[in-house]
């Protein structure tokens, strides 16, 4: 019957919605603000709900200094076995089935503090998906240095750069392919 047929399309739509809208998490470390503000735009774009991932003890500029080898960073990303402690570990993980996970570049791959998040948490049989911003860097083997923190039936996606700026609409057509 033709009602039942446009029923049907409308309840795919609300479904479909319900995917972007419900049961994605945005989970983002940021340490001087930028992957922040993406993440924030992301989560506007794709309907889902935001996390932040904080550090126990937040980084300092002096923190950050990687022309520094002593500095906290350069110590951690020195040795990748690090786990800074997490602030807090209140993230409703179980509620979700794709998380969209973002940070800075830090030394090529993702800083370890994504490590403590992941171990922090049960992600077998989600899906993650990663963003990042950086100085110009890509991924490089940030997913290989990501998969011994997750189950082994955790998917993990590379997913996009999202350096400068990026429109609600950009963001929400990417959102969409990764979904
Ligand atoms: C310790 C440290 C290491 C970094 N390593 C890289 C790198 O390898 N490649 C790159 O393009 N940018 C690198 N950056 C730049 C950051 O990725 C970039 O500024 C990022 O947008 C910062 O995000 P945030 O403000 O959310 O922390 C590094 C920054 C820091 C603090």
């Amino acid at each position: 019957m033709k009602t039942e047929r446009v029923y049907k399309h409308y309840y795919f739509i609300i479904q479909e919605e319900r995917i972007i809208m419900g049961k994605t998490l945005v989970a983002y470390f940021s340490a001087s603000a930028t992957t922040a503000r993406v993440a924030k735009e992301l989560a506007q774009a794709a309907g889902a709900d935001i996390y932040e991932i904080r550090p126990a003890v937040p980084y300092t500029d002096a923190d950050l200094n990687w022309m520094d080898k002593k500095s906290r960073s350069s110590v951690e990303m020195n040795d990748r076995s690090s786990r800074p402690a997490l602030a807090d570990r209140d993230a409703d993980i179980a509620s979700y089935d794709t998380i969209l996970l973002g940070f800075p570049i830090w030394w090529y791959v993702a800083p370890t503090i994504i490590n403590s998040f992941l171990e922090s948490y049960d992600f077998s049989g989600k899906k993650i998906v990663l963003f990042a911003t950086s100085g110009g860097s890509g991924f490089g083997k940030t997913v290989d240095g990501l998969k011994p923190s997750v189950a082994a039936d955790t998917v993990i996606v590379e997913g996009k750069l999202l350096n400068g700026r990026q429109t609600a609409e950009s963001l929400k057509a990417w959102v969409e392919t990764v979904l």
